[in-house]
């Protein structure tokens, strides 16, 4: 049997229900992947208030990405993957003990990293990686401002940029300034009213790019804030999460903003991310996933890239999981794990 975690509509984290099912076979291109760990991202914390961009239809099963060991495999797929560890994008229905995952999707985690370390960076380093390397291209030398430097994208991209030569400002709560400077960036408060001179102290030129996922008024002086030359990458509307109405309006306007201000001679470029763009070609997209992921996984697998995992939860407390993510406490990714694996980790640490 198959056991998996079930968003029936608009409800709170406590609404999220456990559903069992037979397990299915894998068909054609297709492999049955046994789930070690899922992410718990921002998009489900949208996916439960109705209000992400491209909210699936309710009920669906949540989980943006997992890692997992291939178990079966469908006609047209090599079995010799069955009994090795993949990542894989999954946008929705990870929170599972068992997934079917397209082969093409699938990216191989490297002998020796841990399932749920290995998670932490599926969908937050392949941003992470496409928006320095594929967007903004870094070069050592540059500073950048990151937003959110204590959340889950925010961590890999402060992490990845240091590992790149480049000096960052990382924007979060005060309770996280420790966690940010540990990653070696300058901590500075989102909220304060004075943010953008706290920036110009210590970048007086401007900053080379910001990566901003919050959106709203706040985006203008995001884009303020660059040097000439420099680069606003956007990728998230993060303060209309609980604004009533439209997912797609707070975007829309966004797409609308940035256009107009990449009409300005003022040698700045705005940008929107989007990890899905391109996925229309999809042997190049799946290419490019498996090439950065794999990047991200080989700097794991070598010590260079600190996964934060901030806590491993059971799946079968989905709820607590979503729970935690929302809090504002975190630094890292939280992650659910199999029944199993929690409770033997929880035995470990008791030892
Ligand atoms: N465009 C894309 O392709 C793409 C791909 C992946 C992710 N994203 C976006 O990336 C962002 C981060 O995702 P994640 O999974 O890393 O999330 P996460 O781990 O939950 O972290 C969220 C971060 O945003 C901060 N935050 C939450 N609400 C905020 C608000 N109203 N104003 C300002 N900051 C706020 C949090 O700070 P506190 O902890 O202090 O609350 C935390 O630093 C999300 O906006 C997500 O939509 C976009």
């Amino acid at each position: 049997m198959l056991t998996e975690v079930v968003l029936p509509g608009q409800v709170e984290p406590e609404g999220l229900e456990l559903r069992t099912r037979p397990r299915p076979e894998p068909g054609p291109g297709q492999a049955l992947v046994a789930v070690e760990a899922s992410g718990v991202s921002f998009a489900e914390q949208q996916m439960r208030r109705g209000k992400y961009y491209d909210q699936p239809p309710f009920p669906f099963v949540p989980g943006y990405d997992l890692v997992g060991t291939v178990v079966s495999t469908g006609p047209g797929v090599d079995p010799a993957l069955r009994g090795r560890r993949f990542a894989a994008l999954t946008k929705i229905g990870g929170w599972a003990s068992h997934a079917l995952v397209d082969a093409g999707d699938l990216v191989e985690v490297p002998e020796g990293v841990d399932a749920a370390e290995a998670e932490t960076v599926v969908v937050n380093g392949i941003t992470a990686w496409q928006m320095l390397h594929r967007v903004v291209k870094v070069r050592p030398g540059m500073t950048v401002l990151v937003h959110g430097a204590n959340g889950g994208v925010g961590t890999t991209l402060v992490q990845l940029a240091r590992h790149s030569g480049i000096k960052v400002i990382g924007t979060a709560s005060p309770r996280h300034h420790d966690a940010v400077r540990t990653l070696g960036a300058t901590p500075l408060d989102y909220r304060d009213p004075d943010l953008p001179a706290r920036v110009r102290e210590l970048a007086p030129g401007g900053v080379d790019a910001v990566f901003d996922h919050i959106g709203g008024e706040g985006i203008v002086d995001s884009f303020r804030l660059l040097a000439r030359g420099g680069t606003l990458v956007s990728y998230g509307t993060a303060a209309t999460r609980d604004v009533p109405g439209s997912s797609r309006a707070p975007v829309l306007k966004l797409f609308a903003r940035l256009a107009l201000w990449n009409l300005l001679p003022n040698g700045r470029r705005a940008h929107f991310f989007n990890l899905w763009a391109g996925r229309r070609r999809l042997a190049a997209f799946q290419g490019r996933v498996r090439a950065d992921l794999g990047q991200v996984l080989a700097l794991m697998a070598k010590g260079e890239f600190t996964a934060l995992v901030a806590a491993r939860i059971p799946l079968s407390d989905a709820a607590k999981a979503m729970r935690l993510a929302e809090s504002g406490t975190v630094a890292g990714k939280v992650v659910l794990v199999p029944d199993e694996d929690a409770r033997r980790s929880g035995e470990e640490g008791a030892r």
